[in-house]
């Protein structure tokens, strides 16, 4: 991957650009007049995350183009905001104040609700695996603007971080963070996830592992939440009692901590 910003970008975006590129250990590629083929031509390259004023893209020419925006997200935080309720955050019982570690950040949304729900006082960490994944959301997340400002400060106060999860969770202390939540990629994709289809060709797609979900049970306080297709096979194979929610294609799957124990 190369970093790089759209045309005569201003010399704020583009020190970013490079800043991002230091910070990630990858080519920073200033763009010049040159066409975004002829750059990666030159740097030998196929996959590069173009830095801009507002917003941040990561571009394959084999593959659809994908723009940092929290999409659903926005729409749910802007519900919750009006003190709606939301499944997600009700499966995971989180309450104002609540630490959250989302192990499965992608693009975002399902972190900036718990960062929302939870205001100023919580603490959201998002892990993500996939470098471009990371360096989208990452740069996305510091600088994307919502037109909200709720929304604004709620992203600004995720911390983002490139970790595989079981790497994370094997490092973290017993009981130190209040909900550990998993979205994986799905076994079996819903065919009209039109959020996710682009987000696909970069994921990490691999299964979650037993491991992953007993070190989660061993750090959280409260609840580990998987949310899956419904009727999915892997609640019953990781040991998550399954929330049936009528009329829906997803369902949230909850271990609850016992905390006498
Ligand atoms: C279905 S997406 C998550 C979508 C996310 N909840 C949202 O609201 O945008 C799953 C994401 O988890 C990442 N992922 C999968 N396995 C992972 C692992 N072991 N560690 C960290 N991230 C992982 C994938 O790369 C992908 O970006």
């Amino acid at each position: 991957m190369i970093i790089t910003t759209g045309d005569r970008p201003l010399t704020e975006v583009a020190a970013r650009a490079e800043r991002l590129a230091e910070r990630l250990g990858v080519p920073y590629a200033p763009r010049g007049n040159q066409s975004m083929s002829k750059l990666l031509s030159r740097y030998g390259d196929e996959e590069a995350l173009v830095v801009l004023l507002q917003g941040v893209r990561l571009l394959r020419p084999d593959r659809p183009q994908l723009q940092f925006h929290p999409s659903m997200g926005f729409v749910r935080a802007k519900r919750v905001l009006k003190g709606e309720s939301d499944p997600m955050l009700e499966a995971a019982g989180m309450v104002p104040g609540d630490s959250v570690l989302d192990c499965t950040a992608g693009l975002g949304a399902d972190a900036l609700l718990f960062a929302v729900h939870g205001g100023e006082r919580s603490s959201v960490t998002a892990l993500e695996s996939s470098l471009p994944l990371y360096a989208l959301l990452t740069e996305g997340m510091a600088h994307y603007a919502s037109g909200l400002v709720e929304v604004d400060a709620a992203l600004r106060r995720i911390n983002v971080v490139h970790s595989n999860h079981l790497d994370y969770l094997r490092s973290l202390p017993d009981n130190s963070v209040d909900i550990v939540y998993f979205d994986p990629m799905f076994r079996e994709p819903l065919e009209d996830s039109a959020g996710i289809s682009p987000l696909r060709a970069y994921a990490n797609s691999d299964s979650l592992s037993a491991e992953s979900v007993s070190e989660a049970v061993r750090a959280a306080r409260k609840a580990v939440v998987l949310k899956e297709k419904r009727g999915s096979g892997e609640f019953g194979r990781l040991g998550f009692a399954e929330l049936l929610r009528p009329g829906t294609k997803t369902s949230y799957g909850v271990i609850t901590i016992d905390q006498r124990s």
